[in-house]
């Protein structure tokens, strides 16, 4: 099974089993870490499934739409690392993805 890794705030870092067709938001939603709160639900319009994301897997992610782009404009922890987990596809070319919760704002 495909895997993800989380770090969470605390720097705690987890491995979390992966299902392709997912998004990344709800693989570490429905792994029970609750300060992702993903509040819309994955609608692209409240950015509190914001992470970073490893450098090394950037260039087999979708490109930053520019809805998802001015929505992370709006948060004060915002680098080129960020994404909103909930607009990232799980497939298997991602197996291994770390990605970490970004601080809240
Ligand atoms: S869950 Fe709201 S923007 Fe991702």
């Amino acid at each position: 099974m495909p895997k993800i890794i989380v770090i969470t705030r605390g720097g705690e870092e987890k491995d979390v089993q992966a299902m392709p067709g997912m998004t990344v938001m709800q693989i570490i939603r429905d792994a029970g870490f609750d300060e992702l709160l993903a509040l819309c639900g994955g609608a692209c319009s409240c950015a509190t499934c914001h992470v970073h994301v490893d450098p090394a897997f950037a260039d087999r992610l979708p490109p930053i739409s520019p809805d998802e782009s001015d929505l992370l404009d709006g948060s004060m922890h915002r680098d080129a690392w960020s994404r909103l987990s909930c607009q990232i596809p799980f497939r298997a070319e991602l197996d291994g993805l770390k990605v970490r919760i970004a601080e809240e704002d």
